[in-house]
């Protein structure tokens, strides 16, 4: 029996932005800045850009389903459409039950009004009445641990408490499908895996539910079905396992389709010049998925193109964030590792242990230089690559990767 049904969803914004300064030089930022002080206005450019486009699929009852992409794949844009919170710009959405949903924070609870206050709305909003409601009550509030805070406006509340009291509420006023985007990850573990738990009862009971998560060992468990999301569409639809390995075949890709070697846009001398990229464990494959807190093997191709053997040459290597700023550098020569490249072709390997990156996308430019006086071989745009999460702390606790991109482990004492 299907319980929810789109057909070509397609969802359009209009942003206003910027060109984009991640690619520009110092000299293009000044040259930018110059022309902007004469004409200001102009330099912001609207544009439309599809965020979603031409999805499909239906979910039958009692699937549980994972829907997984990078960043910026149209996610959380897919779920607020499926809750109703936002518009489809075309395409259709029919549903046949009611659906509870657990999005960003920010959405589903109206600020001024207490917990328990909330905990009505929600459910008449789900259609039921004030004594199935009222049946209801104790069980969430025992789950969400907010006893204290029941009449208290949820606009006081610590963002963990607000995702406990949400998620308490959606999973428990027995929707027939339940979405829940990845702000599970803002509470404390312990919490996460009580609602888990309650996924999974959510979903022997046959409702369905649609979860986000960039933890793939949850999807696993969690999910039996998998939905890939890449630039706003699905390019896998299918069993979980398939799904977590089409997700991440991709885990460090090019960022131009043409290859390293054929580049163009790149500076330097060329007598050497950078022709591959990979990423490889600790047993000395390729890396299927980055992972923070695991080791790696970073390993740069070269061709040498000046006949002889190089000594001493400076290779580099810096990690970018999604704004553009680098926010790692790696170069031999900060540990006075001589590297000496081959008269024709080889490879440079850099082993990163404990891989600081929390969960995210970063770009990677390249860099060879001959000793300090020669740039080889420079691309600024060479690679991207994905991150994602991972057990760093060793306590499932994943950081805050909006917020901040390196980890390092801490001990902390009260004196
Ligand atoms: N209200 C909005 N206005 C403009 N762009 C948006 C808005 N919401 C999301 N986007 C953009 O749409 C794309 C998809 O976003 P989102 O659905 O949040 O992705 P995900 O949840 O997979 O990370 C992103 O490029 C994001 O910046
Ligand atoms: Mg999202």
């Amino acid at each position: 029996m299907p319980m929810l049904r789109v057909e070509n969803l397609g969802k359009r914004y209009q942003v206003s932005r910027l060109p984009h300064r991640n690619t520009m030089t110092l000299r293009d930022t000044i040259v930018d800045t110059a022309k902007s002080i004469i004409k200001r206005k102009s330099k912001m450019r609207s544009e439309e850009f599809w965020a979603l486009n031409g999805v499909s699929f239906t979910i039958r009852q009692g699937e549980r389903v994972g829907i997984i992409g990078r960043n910026g794949a149209g996610k959380s844009t897919l779920l607020k459409i499926l809750s109703r919170i936002t518009e489809p710009t075309r395409g259709r959405v029919e549903l046949w039950g009611r659906v509870a949903s657990l999005l960003e924070v920010g959405t589903g609870f109206h600020p001024e009004l207490t917990g328990r206050e909330n905990i009505y709305l929600n459910g008449a909003i789900l259609g039921m009445s004030r004594s199935e409601i009222a049946r209801k009550f104790d069980e969430i509030v025992e789950f969400a641990e907010v006893e204290r805070f029941l009449d208290t406006p949820v606009k006081r509340y610590s963002s963990g408490m607000y995702v406990r009291l949400a998620f308490a509420v959606a999973a428990h006023l027995e929707p027939e499908i339940l979405i829940v985007d990845e702000v599970l990850a803002v509470g404390d573990v312990q919490f996460q895996k009580k609602c888990l738990n309650k996924m999974e009862d959510v979903g022997k009971e046959g409702r369905t539910v649609l979860f986000v998560s960039h933890n793939m060992e949850t999807i696993r468990t969690l999910c039996d079905r998998g939905i890939v999301l890449e630039s706003g569409c699905v390019v896998f639809d299918g069993e979980v396992q398939p799904a977590i390995e089409a997700y991440s075949a991709n885990s460090y890709q090019l960022i131009s389709q043409i290859p390293l070697i054929e580049r163009r846009d790149r500076t330097g001398s060329g007598r050497v010049k950078v022709s591959s990229f990979r990423v490889l464990d600790t047993a000395g494959r390729e890396a299927e998925t980055l992972k923070s807190g695991l080791d790696y093997d970073f390993e740069f191709g070269y061709v040498n193109d000046s006949g002889k053997s190089l000594d001493n040459v400076i290779v580099s290597f810096a990690v970018l964030d999604d704004q553009g700023q680098t926010i790692l550098l790696l170069r031999t020569n900060f540990t006075d590792s001589n590297v000496v490249l081959s008269s024709d072709s080889g490879f440079v390997r850099c082993r990163l242990n404990n891989l600081p990156l929390a969960n995210g996308t970063y770009r990677i430019p390249i860099y060879f230089a001959y000793r300090e006086s020669e740039v080889l071989d420079y691309i600024q745009d060479a690679v991207s690559i994905v991150v994602e999460g991972g057990d760093f702390f060793g306590t499932g606790q994943i950081g805050l990767p909006k917020k901040c991109k390196i980890l390092t482990k801490a001990e902390w004492r009260s004196l």
